[in-house]
């Protein structure tokens, strides 16, 4: 099937995804396998050994790098796992220029892992492009921003920042986590480097834990394979399986979530006990218009501050029952949390007061639920807080 002739919709569930030519199955199988039979010493047809490649792997590489309309995918174990490889194309002395609020596992691995290894990063706030402009230097390898951002929902001009990038010669990367490729293909923008948390919108189901990278550049893709390879941090095919499963129904889920965290957030910015709601697709939203531009919908996260104390706001997460108070997002079911102490909790404080993200912040992952059981989830919740 020519997988560039289809939209995104079709993409989803067909790309990468013949029927078993042998058996005529129609899902991709499970192909629990380490190793493969070799017809001649080094001569076998196309896997060795499953760290290296798994045929299962391989399709859910091909249907992620259709969706973003990239050449390449590459799966991994987990979206540090991905973020971990665009980090091993870097050299001892190579600096980073990355976002000032990029989530917290994300700022732990640049700061407590590789300035060990020599890697210098400058976090700055990349919706300041003269802020961008200002900490490029010679050795600036790598841009890494996310869009929208995670929690504060900052939306990044990905063709300035790739402009930015490229005028030192240096990769863009972009963590496209929160909008998913059916709202937003970085790789259209001028980014070199598409990175996902598999464990979020695209397995979609709160029930696998996995990373990818998606890159247009054949000799870009070869040293993410290498690594990859090398590395090891590369998914089984249990795994790879289930996210493709997720990946079928990703544009009616985004949709679904799209409607309900639109709805939620205007609801919330009407509401007297909340003092300000981070949400793109809010007129009032600061890069509202870029997120309309870039994005083909503003997404399903969103995040707010009560007007009240922090423990009111600790005492709303703790109540609601709709929503689950957990780590993670992207799943069909509605979850809360506090980043300061939760997600973002490896961010040192007086860094993360600077980007803007209070002790008191509630983030939101809307769910598929039906709107009003979330609403009046929040009321309840709001009324055990404030009372
Ligand atoms: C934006 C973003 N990028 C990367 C990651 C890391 O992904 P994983 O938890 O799959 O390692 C997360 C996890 O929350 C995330 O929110």
């Amino acid at each position: 099937m020519d997988d560039d002739a289809h939209r995104i919709e079709t993409r989803a569930i067909h790309a990468g995804q013949e029927p078993d030519e042998e058996t005529g199955a129609l899902m991709t199988p499970i192909h629990a396998n380490s190793t493969y039979k070799q017809d001649a010493p080094g001569e076998h047809r196309g896997y060795e050994y499953s760290r290296t490649g798994n045929p299962t792997r391989t399709d859910l590489e091909d249907n992620l790098a259709a969706l973003e309309g990239g050449e390449y995918g590459r799966c991994f174990s987990s979206g540090m796992g991905a973020i971990n490889t665009v980090l091993n194309l870097l050299e001892a002395g190579d600096h980073v220029v990355a976002g000032d609020d990029v989530y917290g596992g994300t700022h732990r691995i640049f700061t407590q892992v590789y300035e060990k290894y020599d890697l210098e990063f400058d976090f700055v706030d990349t919706t300041d492009h003269d802020a961008v402009e200002g900490a490029m230097r010679e050795s600036t390898e790598l841009v890494w921003v996310e869009t929208p951002t995670n929690p504060l929902m900052n939306v990044n001009d990905i063709d300035a920042l790739a402009a930015i990038a490229h005028e030192y010669d240096a990769l863009c990367a972009v963590d496209n986590t929160f909008a998913t490729p059916y709202l937003q293909r970085p790789l259209e923008h001028g980014a070199d480097i598409v990175s996902h948390s598999l464990t979020k919108y695209l397995g979609g189901h709160s029930d696998v834990v996995g990373g990818a990278l998606v890159v247009d550049d054949e000799e870009l893709d070869e040293d993410i394979g290498f690594y990859q390879n090398s590395v090891g941090a590369t998914p089984g095919p249990f795994d790879c399986f289930l996210v493709l499963r997720g990946t079928k129904t990703l544009p009616v889920r985004m949709d679904r979530h799209c409607d309900n965290a639109r709805a939620l957030a205007e609801w919330l910015d009407d509401h007297e006990a909340v003092e300000d709601v981070f949400y793109p697709g809010l007129e009032d939203h600061p890069q509202h218009e870029l997120a309309s531009a870039q994005m083909d919908d503003f997404g399903g996260m969103l995040s707010f501050e009560l007007d009240g104390t922090l423990e009111e706001a600790s005492t709303v997460v703790e109540e609601t029952e709709v929503f689950t108070l957990a780590e993670s997002l992207g799943g069909v079911e509605s979850l809360i949390e506090q980043p300061a102490a939760m997600t973002h909790a490896a961010i040192p404080r007086e860094e993360r007061l600077a980007a803007g993200l209070t002790d008191g912040l509630v983030r939101v992952s809307v769910g598929i639920e039906h709107i009003d059981d979330m609403k009046a989830d929040l009321q309840q919740a709001f009324d055990a807080a404030l009372e």
